[in-house]
């Protein structure tokens, strides 16, 4: 099975949001809700003039496998629930690594929920360091 990534377009735009529907709940910082399909639609229209903004979706050939985005050096990767565990999320990282560079980036990095074992995995196992611990604490 080769992966390969290629660019999104408007006819993705649905998948990725069921991708980031699916996993909000337990894997993501920034999300805290079900996205509407208007809030996506309108965050994804918003990115098309931001030249800091890459996308890709990935896939075997046959099926869309999962979803990597750069924001600036920020990656974010979602692979379809029924395919994790196959190495394609770090088939992805790899293509992807090309691809930055390709934009000029030098340094990539990621930020991971506490507790999200498999992202923490698939970036310690691609040779991405941990440099920053953040604490919070609520105080209303
Ligand atoms: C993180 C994610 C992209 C990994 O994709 P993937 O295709 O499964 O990645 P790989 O198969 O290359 O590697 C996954 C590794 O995590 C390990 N893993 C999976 N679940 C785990 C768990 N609960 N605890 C520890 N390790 C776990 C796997 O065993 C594998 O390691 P191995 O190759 O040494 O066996 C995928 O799990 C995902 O989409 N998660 C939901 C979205 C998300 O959290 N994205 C990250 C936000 S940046």
């Amino acid at each position: 099975m080769e992966i390969k990534l290629r660019q999104v377009s408007k006819e993705d735009w649905d998948y990725i949001l069921e991708l980031r529907n699916n996993f909000f709940k337990d894997d993501f910082i920034e999300q805290k809700k079900i996205l509407t399909k208007k809030e996506h639609y309108e965050y994804m229209k918003n990115q098309k003039s931001n030249t800091n903004f890459h996308q890709w979706i990935s896939s075997d050939g046959k099926n869309n496998v999962g979803y990597i985005r750069l924001l600036k050096d920020d990656v974010s990767i979602i692979v379809d629930q029924k395919f994790q565990n196959k190495g394609i999320g770090t088939k992805m990282l790899e293509l992807m690594e090309k691809e930055a560079r390709k934009i000029g980036l030098k340094k990539i990095k990621a930020l991971v929920r506490k507790n999200n074992f498999s992202s923490e995995k698939i970036f310690l196992k691609n040779n991405y360091n941990v440099t920053t611990l953040m604490f919070e604490k609520e105080i209303e």
